[in-house]
Formats: structure tokens, C-alpha cells, sequence
């Protein structure tokens, strides 16, 4: 177990001072900032940080990106897809950049984290003020500063990566929100960018995080997602805290209604694991596991450390033991060599799970990681027409799963409300993370509303309010 170094207190104070010292320079000024944020949960938190820090040195939300005089593009580089929107969405801002000299444009995240990417997008686009990869993010005042002050700023830091603590946080919500518990990734699953682009695993001390958590639950948050690459890893060398108790913990807090996690490795979730899903009365049952494929050859070349079977086992397990739990999962189609007969594997093991939702992806290549250098790699169009056949299969899955529900009453948290349905639908997710609508209004959101649901529609629940 490797021990968390934490960023000194002096780094984070000049980080910021520098904070401090640019709002008393910019005062008078009209600074707003927008932030485009791609990719996973860790990027979208990473980008409440970067708000946080952002107003603290002054700058104030821009209500779209055109009245922006700051446009941050937090990247993410885990599929090429994602690095081509980046590039065409830059791209696109060059006579904006022309007519609006004072425009700073900044690109930041996991994909500027790969030096060889940052220096592309740095020579492509000239009109770029500042780049920067994952390592330097308490350090934005910093960057932010020099960029102020005319310098083009490109930083890119190696590290295994240290944990910032006390950040300042502008968080998107006001009753459901995320806290870290882990960064980076040790796992170098062969198809995957992240240990590269976050560094090693490495878990905030439990104090921390339950500080964290208290602080929330007075703010009046009633719903928790612990966020990790891989959280049932988490492991706290100086105390020995594990997964399990850092649950137990969070469990304590008083205010907070729901506990949510994600994501979880398969090789990772032990029976106590499961025993505190089952018993904890705020963890929620539901858990997002991604079994990637099922063939078992495939996921040996996934350096995944599971096979089907043993897969297969934990679900049997996680059901037996924690009442009406939902699985969601990823997977992905096309790996190098796949062949049919892998995939149909696969597909045969969508069907004896029944996940209630599957987040399916083709294959893409990533430069530097094992899987990119293997033989067989399959075809675009094969892998689409996988990708076709998997998420047919999972929406059939999907829908005979759903029936189950019709005529059963539970517990919604309302996130939101639908003004463009004849009658207004307020939404939101049960404890096992089943999406429902219903007849309801604004006034709802953030509530707890008890739900008889009544039918189904698309990939959701739709239900009435209970008496
Ligand atoms: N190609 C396709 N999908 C990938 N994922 C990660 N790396 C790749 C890749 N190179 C998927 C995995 C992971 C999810 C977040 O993204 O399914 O669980
Ligand atoms: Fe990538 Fe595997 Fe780590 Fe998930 S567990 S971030 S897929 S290396």
C-alpha cells in the first residue's frame, strides 16, 4: 500500500495567494469564465475545483460560452472520440479569438496531460493561452497569472501524483454532489489511458474525506457519490481504513440520506464489501461494475484479473445478499482480437446478467498502452456492428427488467422537472439508481417523494405519487 502524499500547505498557500493577489489586481473588472468539461465524473469535479479556484481569483460564471472572456476546455483523452471534439471545438474559436483579442482561451485535463497531444494542440492552435495536464491543477492561479500577463503558458508536470487537500469548490448541485476519495489508477487494464494521464493510486485520508462529508451534509447535501477510478481499492496506509469502514464511516454522518460509489473493480469486490452494502442502511443498492467483455480470453488480454465465471459469482452474491440491488456496467466491443465467438460471450453474459444499464463503447486505440501495439485489431465496421448488437441486446434486457417494477412503490430523490412533456414530469432516481418520471412540479426538486409506478418509457420508470 502506498502512502498518500499530500501537497504541502506552503505550495497550496501560494497557489492561493496568487488566488488572492490576482482578484485585488482584477477588481473592476468584468471577468467571466466558462468551463467545458468532457468526459467522467472525475473530470466533471475536477471542474467545480477549477470554478472554485476560479472565484477565488476574481472571475464570476459566464451564463453562456459567448458572453465568456475565459473558456476552459477540461479534456479527456480516454477515447479518440472525445481528443477529435476537443481539437474540432478549439479549432472553431480562431476568428472568435481574431475579433476578441482579449479572449483567454485555456485547455487543461487528462488529455494534456500526454505531452506529445499538448504540444500538437500548443503548435496547431497559436491563439491557445495556457495548457496544462492533470499534475498542475492546484497550481491554476499560478498558470492563470503568468497567462494574465501575456506569457503563453504550456505546463506539463510528471508525477505519480500527490492529493491537494482544501481546494476551494463551486459544486454544481445543492443536494446530490461528488467527494474523491481515490486518484489515479494501478490497475493498466491494456486498453486504458488513465494510469498514464492520472497517476498512481493514491486515497485521501479518512478524516479528510469524512470532514468533507460533514461539512456537505450542514450545507444541506442529502446524497454522496465517492468517487475513484477504482474506490473499492481505497486503502489509507496510516490507519488502515479500507473501503468497507471508510463506508461505515460516511454512514455516521448525520444529514446525508444517500451513499453512492463509483467505479468499482470486479477483482476488488470482497464479501466485506458486500456485507456493508447490506447492512449500511445509507449505501444504496446499486453498483456500477464494469465487466468490459465475456469472453475470458479477452479479458486475460484486458489485464482485468477476473474471468466470466467469477464474475458471474459476485453478481450472484451481491443479489443474494443486498435487497433489490441494480447493476449497471461497461463493455467493450472490438478489442484486438476479438472474435465472433468472444463476442458472443459477451452477449450471452449481458443476457444472464440483466443489467439495467449498460455503457457500451468500441474499442479505440490509445497511444502507449499495450492494447494499442497488439495484433488483430478489428475493423471500424465490425465494431459497429457489434456495438449495434450489444446495445440491442442490453435495451431487451433493459426492458424486461423494467416490467418487474409495475405496480411497486419506492423512494425518489427529484433532480429535475421535464416542462416540455403536456404535463410537467419531475425525475429522478431510486435507490438503485432506476430513472423515474412523474406528474410533478418544480417545487419538488431536491425532495424525497414516495412513487407507485405505473408503466414504463424508453430506458425509465414512469410512476404516480403514492398516497
Ligand atoms: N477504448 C474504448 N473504451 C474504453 N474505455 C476505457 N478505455 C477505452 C478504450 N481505449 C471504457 C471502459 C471504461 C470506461 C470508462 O471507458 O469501458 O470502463
Ligand atoms: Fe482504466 Fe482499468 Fe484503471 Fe478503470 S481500472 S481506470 S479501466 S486502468
Amino acid at each position: 500500500m502506498r502512502k498518500t502524499v499530500e501537497v504541502s500547505a506552503e505550495e497550496l498557500r501560494e497557489s492561493l495567494d496568487a488566488a488572492a493577489r490576482l482578484k485585488e489586481e482584477l477588481k473592476g473588472r468584468d471577468l467571466r469564465y466558462y468551463i467545458e468539461s468532457y468526459g467522467c465524473q472525475m473530470n466533471d469535479h475536477d471542474a467545480e475545483k477549477l470554478s472554485g479556484m476560479l472565484q477565488a481569483c476574481g472571475y464570476s460564471p459566464a451564463p453562456s460560452k459567448e458572453e465568456a472572456n475565459l473558456l476552459l476546455f477540461n479534456t479527456c483523452c480516454v477515447r479518440e472520440h472525445a481528443e477529435k471534439r476537443v481539437f474540432g471545438n478549439i479549432g472553431a474559436l480562431k476568428k472568435r479569438k481574431e475579433n476578441e483579442p482579449g479572449l483567454l482561451i485555456g485547455v487543461c485535463g487528462c488529455m494534456m496531460q500526454q505531452r506529445e497531444v499538448a504540444e500538437r494542440l500548443y503548435k496547431r492552435f497559436p491563439f491557445v493561452d495556457l495548457i496544462f495536464g492533470t499534475h498542475e491543477l492546484h497550481h491554476f492561479p499560478l498558470l492563470l497569472s503568468r497567462s494574465l500577463s501575456g506569457e503563453r503558458v504550456l505546463s506539463i508536470r510528471e508525477s505519480d501524483g500527490e492529493i491537494a487537500e482544501g481546494l476551494p469548490v463551486v459544486r454544481g448541485g445543492s443536494f446530490s454532489t461528488f467527494v474523491t476519495i481515490t486518484y489515479g489508477c494501478n490497475n493498466f487494464c491494456s486498453y486504458c489511458i488513465v494510469p498514464y494521464v492520472r497517476g498512481r493510486e493514491r486515497s485521501r485520508s479518512p478524516e479528510n474525506i469524512v470532514a468533507e462529508v460533514r461539512t456537505l451534509a450542514e450545507q444541506g447535501f442529502r446524497e454522496i457519490t465517492l468517487l475513484g477510478q477504482n474506490v473499492n481499492s481505497y486503502a489509507h496506509a496510516d490507519d488502515g481504513v479500507d473501503f468497507p469502514e471508510l463506508l461505515c464511516r460516511v454512514n455516521a454522518v448525520d444529514g446525508i440520506e444517500r451513499i453512492r460509489f463509483m467505479t468499482s473493480h470486479p477483482k476488488d469486490l470482497s464479501p466485506r464489501l458486500i456485507e456493508a452494502m447490506a447492512t449500511l442502511p445509507k449505501v444504496c443498492n446499486h453498483i456500477h461494475l464494469p465487466v468490459q467483455s465475456g469472453s475470458n480470453r479477452i479479458l486475460t488480454a484486458m489485464n482485468r484479473c477476473y474471468t466470466r465465471e467469477k464474475y458471474l459469482g459476485l453478481v450472484r452474491d451481491i443479489r443474494a445478499a443486498v435487497d433489490g440491488i441494480e447493476l449497471t456496467t461497461d463493455i467493450i466491443v472490438g478489442f484486438p482480437g476479438e472474435t465472433e465467438e468472444d463476442f458472443s460471450e459477451t452477449l450471452s453474459l449481458v443476457q444472464e446478467v440483466g443489467f439495467s444499464a449498460a455503457y457500451t463503447f468500441m474499442y479505440s486505440p490509445r497511444l502507449g498502452t499495450r492494447a494499442a501495439a497488439m495484433e488483430g485489431q478489428i475493423p471500424e465496421e465490425v465494431k459497429k456492428e457489434r456495438l449495434l448488437r450489444l446495445n440491442a441486446c442490453s435495451a431487451e434486457q433493459l426492458r424486461a427488467g423494467n416490467q418487474k417494477y409495475v405496480g411497486k412503490s419506492g423512494t425518489v430523490l427529484v433532480e429535475g422537472f421535464d416542462r416540455r412533456e403536456k404535463t410537467p414530469m419531475a425525475f429522478g432516481k431510486l435507490t438503485n439508481f432506476k430513472m423515474v418520471y412523474f406528474p410533478g412540479g418544480e417545487e419538488l426538486i431536491g425532495s424525497m417523494q414516495n412513487v407507485k409506478i405505473t408503466g414504463t418509457q424508453n430506458n425509465s420508470l414512469i410512476g404516480v405519487l403514492a398516497e
